[in-house]
């Protein structure tokens, strides 16, 4: 007899459940009128009386120990219960990672903004454009140094205006719409462009540019100007400043270049190598030939186009030191854009 009560208490100790129909199960088995206990306590009675008195002690520490089990395990449910029913349903959900937006989509979404409040609209165009749309229209003359500016990937290759090919800047838009719409235009360009630039073996040849373009009756280069300087500043801040120098593109004339002012304050950086100013973006005054070409009277009309890289900005704004991070699709790199 004390051989099976010394098992039972092992099994009285090592018994643990949550679930209330094991632990009635347990009640039943040891501590029900039928159970093992109340037997046990019939047993003893025919024992001998000189064992009487060890084995009562352990059978009294069986019932004990079988009731404490029984009551901290129906305890403990009874508290799941009561926390389960205080569950707070107005408590905020468990976070989802929701991901977020490429730097060059940022950018992009905050010039189509920028510019929307000044008028523009996004026009948008093919990927795979001709040669005339890219460069003939554009007064790029036939093999003209100039096309070297911008040398593409030929899909269909003929050597007159017909070439098909990936589109080197998103002044094919330009062309497009001027050809279907008539002035007051006023559109910027967001979109993919190709160059078959080999700057180094790791280099890409596919980047994202916004161009813009006003058309309308005396459309001036103080227009652009303003319209620049006004994007410069919602872009990098009230402080900045802008500088034209100069340049040359075959479908604008004049045609410059603009810095905007570099964030040491002219105090030269490694950033803008210590010139205090950093170069973003191309523009001028459409050309005549242009207007011509798309069917608009270059005597009535003027205006001005520009053009700029996104993950130029897109650099300059949150201080990335490498291009290829943002074809690298590295999350540690991506997740800072929140
Ligand atoms: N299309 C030019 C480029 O990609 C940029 C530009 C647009 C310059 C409009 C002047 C006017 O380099």
């Amino acid at each position: 007899m004390l051989d099976s009560i010394k098992q039972f208490l092992g099994e009285i100790e090592h018994f643990a459940s949550h679930k209330k129909e094991e632990i009635e199960q347990f009640r039943i088995k040891f501590l029900s009128r039928k159970g093992i206990i109340p037997q046990l306590f019939e047993d003893f009675k025919q024992i001998p009386s000189e064992k009487k008195k060890e084995v009562g002690q352990i059978l009294n520490t069986l019932k004990v120990k079988a009731q404490e089990k029984l009551d901290f395990l129906l305890q403990k449910t009874s508290e799941n219960d009561e926390k389960s029913k205080l569950l707070d349903l107005t408590l905020p959900a468990e976070s989802l990672n929701v991901g977020s937006r490429h730097p060059v989509s940022l950018i992009r979404n905050e010039m189509v903004e920028i510019f929307a409040r000044l008028g523009f609209t996004v026009s948008e165009g093919p990927e795979i454009e001709d040669d005339w749309h890219v460069f003939s229209s554009l007064n790029f003359p036939e093999n003209h140094p100039a096309r070297d500016m911008q040398d593409t990937f030929f899909i269909e290759k003929n050597g007159d205006i017909n070439d098909v090919l990936l589109r080197t800047h998103t002044s094919s838009v330009q062309i497009r719409t001027m050809e279907k719409q008539k002035p007051p235009i006023r559109i910027i360009m967001p979109g993919r462009v190709f160059r078959n630039e080999a700057i180094s073996a790791r280099s890409h040849c596919i980047f994202h540019q916004v161009e813009g373009l006003y058309i309308d009756k005396k459309v001036s280069f103080a227009d652009l100007k303003q319209t620049l300087l006004y994007f410069a500043k919602e872009m990098f801040g009230e402080k900045t400043q802008i500088r034209l120098r100069p340049s040359f593109f075959p479908f604008t004339e004049p045609s410059a270049e603009m810095d905007i002012s570099c964030n040491c304050n002219g105090k030269g950086c490694n950033l803008c190598k210590y010139t205090g100013w950093l170069e973003i973006l191309g523009c001028g005054m459409v050309h005549p030939n242009v207007l011509e070409n798309c069917g608009i009277d270059s005597k009535v009309y003027s205006g001005f186009a520009f053009g700029m890289g996104i993950e130029r900005i897109a650099l300059l704004k949150y201080h990335i030191k490498d291009i290829r991070l943002y074809f690298e699709n590295d999350i540690r790199f991506l997740s800072q854009f929140r």
